[in-house]
């Protein structure tokens, strides 16, 4: 087991890597502990769960909403749930992501850790403390930013995940390393057919080297006022296309990636080999790298970004790969490069 730690305004968390959920009980008190996890991972590992209420909810991105958390609040008050309750997330980005943000609200805040299920939660979701729901068409409108205690990334939870969730998962591990970690790079453009294959040994220096990307990231910049900008390279895009085609997370942040790069190399900042670097990797990733999107539904969900102030929005630009920087882009820069990068449907 490696871990790694985040220290920020809102609490501390301890990240386990290679840690398993059989063991759980470790990291959380006796008595007085509610899980909150989805159908599909009760159905999968539910009988690993440690003897504590559970509250179960649907999956998918449809239920990452406030009626959700209205549900799980009922639950709670249902079973008594006081200010001494431990709340326990156990699955992927949206399971965690609803959880800290019921456990952040409920009696103005609870303790809670997280068991995380999925390759993209293990990478991103579930560590640095951002938890939150959509609103009204606005993808985590509405939410708060709080540590959990600890995060549990069980390598063995990742064997039952179907290819798609392992693809959105290395998206975001590409993500991590274009941004941050020119080596990492090289070694997925080495080990891809390992990663694809989910050899263990490469997911786990995978899993561990994207959080500390992260983790030190977030521990710079806790509430996003510059560096933790550059986490969202890709997403400008990747959640104005998941948004209008419904194609999961990563495939979308992966054709975003594409386009913020072939934004940079028009820019001056990025060498075209870069860009070809960055297109190969995901291609033999089998990630997409150019989408089929209708360019005016694209438009107005790049006008409903959160990042947008006024014209511009922050953007997260590339000088190289491994090296990121964050400045803003008039709107009418990004409509300019819709119609190169997208097909129309
Ligand atoms: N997923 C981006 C962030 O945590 O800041």
């Amino acid at each position: 087991m490696k871990i790694l730690k985040i220290h920020g305004d809102t609490g501390s968390s301890v990240i386990r890597v290679g840690e398993t959920l059989e063991r759980l009980d470790k990291y959380i008190p006796p008595e007085n502990v509610v899980i909150i996890t989805d159908i599909n991972v009760k159905n999968l590992y539910g009988h690993k769960f440690p003897p504590h209420p559970v509250i179960t909810v649907e999956t998918g991105e449809k239920i990452k909403t406030l009626h959700t958390v209205e549900y799980i609040c009922e639950e709670l008050v249902a079973l008594g749930a006081d200010r001494s309750t431990f709340i326990v997330g156990i699955g992927g980005g949206i399971v965690c992501d609803i959880t800290g943000f019921v456990a952040s609200i409920y009696l103005r805040g609870v303790r809670f850790g997280f068991v995380s299920s999925t390759l993209l939660s293990q990478v991103d979701a579930s560590v640095g403390g951002k938890n939150g729901v959509n609103f009204k068409g606005y993808k985590n409108m509405i939410g708060v930013f709080s540590q959990p205690e600890f995060v549990i990334c069980d390598l063995n939870l990742l064997k039952t995940l179907p290819k798609k969730e392992i693809l959105c998962g290395l998206a975001e591990i590409v993500k991590h390393a274009v941004i941050g970690d020119a080596d990492l790079f090289t070694y997925l453009e080495e080990q891809y057919k390992k990663a694809l294959d989910m050899d263990m040994g490469v997911v786990e220096k995978l899993v561990y080297e994207s959080i500390v990307i992260k983790s030190g990231i977030v521990n710079r910049d806790e509430l996003e006022k510059g560096e933790r900008r550059k986490l969202n390279f890709g997403h400008t895009f990747g959640h104005a296309i998941e948004k209008t085609t419904g194609v999961p997370h990563g495939e979308a942040v992966s054709a975003g990636m594409v386009i913020a790069s072939a934004l940079s190399v028009k820019r001056g900042f990025l060498p075209a080999k870069d860009e070809e670097r960055i297109k190969n990797l995901l291609q033999n990733l089998r990630l997409p790298t150019h989408l089929k999107a209708d360019r005016k539904m694209v438009l107005d969900a790049l006008k409903k970004d959160k990042k947008r102030q006024g014209d511009r929005i922050y953007f997260v630009w590339l000088n190289g790969i491994g090296n990121a920087f964050v400045d803003r882009i008039p709107m009418g820069e990004l409509e300019a490069v819709i119609d190169k990068h997208m097909e129309p449907v």
